[in-house]
This record gives structure tokens, sequence and C-alpha cells, in this order.
């Protein structure tokens, strides 16, 4: 049988890359060689990163462009223009790196690639593989809920409940994503499916492409999520049949070994564990939005306040870019109070794994994008959840009212509101034992015999006999 060789090739943003990287570094532990494509911008923001840390001689990373000039800033609000771009800038450097001969290495004992494990957000990808013989197959980074949502955005529009009627109570149920009906409503519903405040806008346009992608994923070979039969069940279940194969082989990051390949592209500043370390157990609130949530200075002032009235020690990450202007006093006032009397810590970017898993954390505030939403679930922390964007409305429904680890703070951003929401996070024995259950569960998923396990080795198996 040839050798199995997996370009794996992730949309180029923190939160697909760290997913794909450790689904990347599970397929090397099978004993699978793997590509990892990375853009030009971020293999350099990576460097010696990049490779340093994994180690193994079945793991190599190349790049190709992303169609974007060397100075744009590639900021989280030029997430459109990337992904255009990217299409135009990478499509023939990859073409090349398929062609059977470009893809291989015998010096580092890399044969040509022999599957593709691409992201889903890039379709153009799965059509120039398939081309040039190379079998393709779609990897999403996010919920199964969220995907299964996006499926069914036909029949919301079908059943009337798309769009939402002008100034309609976004608390009304939803009907149309099947196995959610019980407890989804208008707000838990992924971002696009909302007209801009007060405009009377169709949502279509931007929102049918975004399910046509979804879709247009199930004409991949398989499709594979980070996800796990016990988390998601009936979101997998419904999913299936739209599907060619599918594979349930998540969490990743605690199916990979612990040291894979650094993956952060801000440097994380590790000066957060020792602070932690001088904390009391469960005593500190983490406060992260993720790699691209921007918050306005209103936002920011109600978070600063709330956290301060809980009255707990919090580790704040603010990235650079996440507060729209009056970042300086932002930072200012946060610094100040930290430096005053200890209580807080403001870090540009965090370990956030390592974090997690420390024992004086007692909650997560977080975005909840999935890759947190899932690190916070296998450490058994408790979540408030603020999402912002994206698919994050959905995956916070599912942890306030079916996983019940944690609280669902959507659209509301007041102090008062932070503050009683932080103290029930941390002080409430019930949510504490459901996230610990919830740990429990998910842990013995990722362990030998597990569900995620025997789907990962069923999935090395359909990657083998597709690269034969
Ligand atoms: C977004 C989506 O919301 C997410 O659901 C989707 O699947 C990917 O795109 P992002 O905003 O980056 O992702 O959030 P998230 O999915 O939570 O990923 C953030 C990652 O960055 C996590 O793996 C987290 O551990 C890491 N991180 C975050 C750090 O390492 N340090 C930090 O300080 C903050």
């Amino acid at each position: 049988m040839a050798v199995a060789h997996v370009l794996v090739f992730p949309f180029p943003i923190q939160g697909h890359i760290n997913c794909m990287l450790h689904f990347a570094t599970a397929l090397v532990g099978a004993g699978v060689h793997v590509t990892f494509l990375h853009t030009e911008h971020n293999l350099r923001r990576l460097g010696g990163r990049a490779s340093s840390a994994s180690g193994s001689p079945l793991l190599r990373f190349l790049s190709v462009p992303d169609g974007l000039p060397d100075d744009h800033p590639r900021s989280a609000s030029d997430l459109p223009e990337l992904y255009k771009s990217l299409a135009g800038g990478a499509t023939g450097p990859y073409r090349d790196l398929l062609s059977a001969d470009a893809g291989a290495d015998p010096t580092g004992g890399f044969a040509p690639v022999t599957c593709l494990v691409a992201d889903g957000l890039l379709p153009w990808s799965f059509d120039v593989a398939e081309e040039l013989g190379v079998p393709a197959i779609a990897f999403r980074t996010a919920s199964a809920g969220s995907f299964l949502a996006f499926l069914s955005v036909p029949k919301l529009f079908e059943l009337a409940e798309l769009p939402f009627p002008v100034g309609g109570d976004l608390d009304e149920p939803v009907r149309g994503v099947p196995g959610m009906e019980s407890f989804l409503r208008r707000r838990d519903l992924p971002s696009a499916c909302r007209r801009p405040k007060d405009s009377d806008d169709d949502v279509g346009p931007a929102l049918r492409p975004l399910a046509k992608l979804s879709a247009d994923n199930g004409k991949a070979r398989a499709l594979v999520l980070n996800t796990t039969a016990s988390l998601e069940r009936s979101a997998l279940a419904h999913i299936a049949p739209h599907m060619r194969d599918m594979f349930a082989v998540g969490p990743l990051h605690a199916m990979s070994p612990a040291a894979a390949a650094s993956s952060s592209l801000l440097r994380e500043d590790d000066g957060c564990m020792a602070w932690l370390d001088a904390q009391a157990d469960r005593s500190v609130v983490y406060a992260s939005l993720g790699s691209l949530a921007v918050i306005t200075h209103e936002q920011f002032t109600e978070f600063y306040s709330g956290l301060v009235a809980a009255g707990y020690p919090f580790l704040w990450v603010l990235r650079p870019d996440m507060v729209k202007a009056s970042q300086d006093a932002a930072l200012q006032r946060t610094a100040a109070a930290a430096a005053g009397d200890g209580k807080a810590r403001v870090v540009a970017w965090a370990p956030q794994r390592d974090v997690l898993r420390h024992r004086a954390v007692g909650c997560f505030l977080t975005h909840a994008g999935w890759n947190s939403t899932l690190e916070a679930v296998v450490e058994g922390v408790p979540t408030v959840c603020w999402p912002v964007s994206a698919e994050q409305q959905i995956n916070s429904r599912f942890v306030g009212a079916v996983w019940r680890n944690g609280l669902d703070m959507k659209d509301v951003c007041e102090r008062a509101v932070v503050e009683k929401t932080v103290r029930e996070a941390m002080e409430s024995d019930e949510i504490r034992r459901s996230a610990e259950a919830l740990a429990q569960q998910v842990k013995r998923d990722v362990a030998a015999g597990g569900s995620s396990v025997t789907e990962f080795e069923r999935l090395v198996g359909f990657i083998r006999e597709l690269s034969a």
C-alpha cells in the first residue's frame, strides 16, 4: 500500500490553524506523513516556532501566498478580503504542490501528496485537488450544531423563519433546525441570520452563500468535525445523511500529544502563569474573546467595571487590536489596576490551554469560539459566554441551555450583568458539577476505545484506502 501523505490546509486564521494543527499532529501520531500548509505571511510570523516544537520527521510546513500585499494589516475586519485574495494568490502554487513531482521530497521521505484535508471554507482547493486526482476531504473547525444550522438555512427561509421580522422579538423560538427546536431561539442562530441593527436589509445575499458552502462540503469524500458524539450526537445524526461519510474526531487538542508545534501567531505571555501560581484555587476569572473579536470602548468599560465589581482576581487577554479606538486609555486603566492591588493581570495573548488547566482558574469569560468552548469543556471550567460573531451564538446556547456547564450572556453587555453572571459561574455548585461531569464524559471519548478515538482510527483507515 502506498504511503499516505496528507496535505492539511487550514483557512489562515488562528482558530482554524490551531484546530487543524492538532489534527495534523494526531495524523502524524498514526504514522501518516503530513504537509501542513500555511500562508507565507503566517509562516513568517511563526518563524522557527512553526516547526521546532513538532520534532517529527513525518510533519513538514510549507506555504503559499495569500494574495495580499506584504504590508497589508490583515486585521479581523479584513477577513472577507483575505477570503477572496487567497483563492487568487494561492491557487497556482497550491496546484504545483499537488501535482505529483512538486509535492514530493524524497530526501525528507515525503512521497507525492495522496490526500487533501482542507478547510471547508476553501472550496476551490477541493476542485483543484480532485482535478489532479488527489481525493479531497472537508474539515470544518466549528461545532456540528452550527454546521447543521447553516445546512438548515434553505429550510428556515422556506418556513419563513428567515428573515426575522423587522423589530421582531429575538427570543422567539425557531423551527427548522432539526433536533434543536426545543431550545433554539432567533438570537441563537449564527450572526449572519440577523439584520444589521435597525435596518431592513435582506440577509439572504450574505447568508445563502454561507449555507451553500456547508451544503457543498457534502461533495467532498467525507466531512471531518472537531467534535464528539457525546456532545453533539443529535446534530451529527442530522448532518450525516447530507455527507458521503463523516468523522467526529474531537476535541482534537485533547487527542493529539501535548508537544504539538506552536501555532500562536501572537507571542504568548507566559508571565501570567507565575501570577496564576500566586492565586488561590479556583479564585481567578480568565477573560478572553479569542483571536478576532473587536469590541467598542463602551463594551470594554462595561466588562472591566463588571469584572472589578465581581471582586475576583482576573486575567484578561487584551489583544492589541481588540478594542476599537482608545486602546491606550483602556490598557492604561487595566494596567493601573493590575499594578495597584495585584487583582488583575492583562496580557496581549495567553497560553490559553495552560491557563484553563491551572488550578487557580475558577471560570472563563469567553466569546464561545468553538476552540475556546472545547478547551473549557475538557478542563471542566465553567464558562460565561458573550458571543460576538459567526457561529458563536449557537455554541453559547449549547453551553447555557443544553450542557449547562456555564451561562449565556449573549446580547447584553452591562456591568451589573457581567458582575452577577461572573459571580454565579464562580459560585454555583450546580454549574461546577455539570462542567466536571461534561469533562469526564468528553475525556472518555478521547481515551482508548472512546468514540472520537474509534472514529479517528476509522478516518486513518479511510485516508489510507484513498491513498492506495
Ligand atoms: C473563530 C470562531 O469563533 C470559531 O468558532 C471558529 O471555529 C474559528 O474562528 P476564534 O475567535 O479564534 O475563532 O476563537 P476560538 O475558536 O476560540 O479560537 C481561539 C484559539 O486561540 C483557541 O485555541 C485559544 O486557545 C487560542 N488563544 C486565545 C490563545 O492561545 N491565547 C489567547 O490569549 C487567546
